[in-house]
């Protein structure tokens, strides 16, 4: 059994990961903006013992160190990065407002990397050593043939670069670092036409989290595995 700590639970992919994870036996901690809002975590409380849930906004410094101070020291053996935005979609050249590009930025490139900074304690703790970040192919340099987009592929671009450092730098105590594409995903974000459900893409991303070793840190994987070019 591992202590599994997920941000943004309460819909969409990370809330069918705490479904998985607690299914599979795992104890989580499962964070989300609004408690009171959070009714489907609630009901997997009524399930499964395992579930801890705490408030968190990521958007806010604050925010990430009260939720640090809740923890009170307890160790983390998987850490799973998954609150993101997109963004206002199809903005154009010559309509990106720096303000908003800054705001996604925060949420989806520079929380990921404070949060994992304030939680090393939680983390040294832990078993495991892993620590995943929810990226998005979109995010690739090599692979962007379509152009457009620019504030969440930029997003997530800075998020790799940033986890590919963190890979680096952790090696030497044993901590393992990936960035994870899900696919695209039937949730909010991903939309009706998406190509997967999130089963699909959880049960994939939590093989490939189980099969990480410390020569596999440091890459940019598929939810099936397959590594994306950066
Ligand atoms: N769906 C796809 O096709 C796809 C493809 C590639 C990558 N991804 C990535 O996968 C991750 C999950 O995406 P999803 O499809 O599940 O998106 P989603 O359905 O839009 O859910 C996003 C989650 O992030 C949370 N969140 C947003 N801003 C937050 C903040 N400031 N603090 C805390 N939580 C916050 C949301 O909480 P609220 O309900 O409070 O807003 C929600 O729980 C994201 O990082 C996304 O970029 C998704």
């Amino acid at each position: 059994m591992a202590t599994i700590l997920i941000t943004g639970t309460n819909r969409g992919i990370g809330l069918e990961f705490t479904k998985q994870f607690l299914q599979r036996g795992d104890r989580v901690i499962a964070t989300c903006r609004d408690l009171a809002a959070a009714d489907a975590l609630r009901e997997l409380q009524e399930k499964f013992d395992g579930l801890q849930l705490l408030q968190l906004d990521v958007a806010s410094t604050d925010s990430m160190r009260e939720f640090v101070q809740e923890l009170d020291g307890t160790a983390v053996d998987v850490f799973i990065n998954n609150a993101g935005v997109y963004g206002p979609a199809n903005l154009k050249f010559g309509e990106i407002d720096g303000q908003v590009w800054a705001s996604v930025l925060q949420v989806n490139s520079i929380a990921p990397l404070i949060l994992s900074q304030m939680l090393m304690p939680n983390l040294r703790a832990g078993k495991d050593k892993k620590m995943l970040y929810l990226t998005s192919k979109m995010g690739s340099i090599a692979d962007n043939s379509g152009g457009g987009s620019y504030i969440y592929r930029s997003s997530k671009t800075a998020l790799n670069s940033a986890v590919k450092s963190l890979a680096i730098d952790l090696a030497s105590e044993g901590f393992i670092a990936a960035v994870l594409h899900p696919g695209w995903v039937l949730t909010d974000m991903g939309g009706p036409n998406a190509l997967i459900d999130t089963k699909t893409s959880v049960a994939g991303m939590m093989k490939v989290i189980e099969g990480l070793s410390p020569e596999r840190s440091g890459n940019f994987y598929n939810y099936d595995g397959n590594v994306i070019p950066w």
